[in-house]
């Protein structure tokens, strides 16, 4: 059965402050786990895959309870972060994306697993790595990085009993659709659905997260950016549908600004269509955009995240490979 069928229709409900809580407490357990797992790996001690599937199978659950919540909530960039809270983010949003192309629940799992553990190769390589956003490497480290998939995947192998899907989905979430990603340069639907699932959901968390040369990109620009790409090929075209079926055009968790000057939270996806979501007005009014037709919102950076926006002009002129770092002059 799909997972889709048992999400529970929280449409008309506003932010639940207790789920809330739920979560961050999810987070706080995913970051212990992962420094078992951390240590465990480098002690090369034997994993079995029972607690990555119960934290992954935790945000599962919060997701069918509430998509749009645990969505919004748990995706959304800080400006600083570990890697722990990076993979967390791929998690969630992979396990959405998957649930949206109507995957059954122990796929969404999988995904979920993928998402968790993408990474987990940096922790043994140079420490510089495993700090997200952290600029632009040279020449030499680039060629060092682009080994991460496979080391992550290789140094999982020998010591747990993770499926081969995941592991498949670790070794290949940098391949682009389109063969101009890493390690292999893999193309098309040779890349496993899953690591073309977190591959786009990767990309729109590099471009939400500040760098130390570039502003965070509004959750917004984000997605507009991805879908302008998205014509070169890079990314498989179901799954940036299942993305903008899943955020929304003006993205869960991200902020805009109303006619009237006032800012609000997106806080729920549209019933129908992808640009009018439900907003929570900063004195914590409810706003339905889609019983408000004449109401016109802007995406606006939240001063909390240090975020930039991307000019029309540079969202249809840069053609940008995701294997490589982003430059761009924000508005
Ligand atoms: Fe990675």
């Amino acid at each position: 059965m799909p997972l889709k069928d048992a999400l529970v229709n929280r449409h008309h409900e506003p932010i639940d402050l207790t789920r809330r809580r739920t979560l961050q407490g999810h987070v706080k357990m995913a970051r212990s786990k992962f420094e078992e797992i951390r240590l465990a790996l480098t002690e090369r001690k034997m994993q079995t895959v029972e607690a990555l599937s119960d934290l992954s199978g935790a945000f599962a659950s919060a997701m069918v309870d509430d998509h749009d919540q645990t969505v919004g909530e748990v995706v959304a960039c800080n400006t600083e972060m570990s890697l722990t809270d990076r993979s967390v983010k791929l998690g969630v949003l992979g396990m959405a994306i998957g649930t949206e192309l109507d995957l059954d629940g122990p796929s969404v799992l999988e995904i979920g697993m993928a998402g968790l553990l993408h990474d987990i190769g940096l922790y043994s390589m140079d420490p510089a790595f495993s700090v997200p956003g952290r600029g632009a490497f040279s020449e030499e480290e680039t060629w060092e990085y682009r080994k991460h998939p496979v080391v992550s995947a290789n140094s999982l192998r020998e010591v747990s009993d993770i499926p081969h899907s995941v592991l498949l989905a670790i070794e290949q979430v940098h391949e682009q659709y389109n063969g101009a990603g890493y390690p292999f340069g893999l193309e098309g639907k040779r890349i496993h659905i899953y690591a073309r699932i977190l591959n786009v959901c990767d990309t729109y968390l590099r471009l939400t997260l500040g760098t130390g040369f570039r502003k965070a990109l509004v959750p917004h620009d984000a997605l507009g950016f991805i879908l302008h790409q998205a014509r070169y090929g890079s990314f498989d075209p179901q799954v940036i549908h299942a993305l903008l079926r899943t955020k929304s055009l003006f993205p869960l968790g991200s902020r805009v600004e109303l006619t009237n000057g006032k800012w609000a939270d997106v806080i729920r996806r549209p019933v129908e269509g992808y640009a009018c979501p439900v907003l929570q007005l900063s004195d914590g009014e409810r706003f339905d955009m889609q019983e408000n037709p004449d109401e016109v919102v802007q995406p606006t950076c939240d001063p909390q995240r240090n975020q930039g926006r991307l000019s029309i002009d540079a969202m249809k002129n840069i053609r940008w490979n995701p294997a490589d770092e982003l430059f761009f002059d924000e508005e």
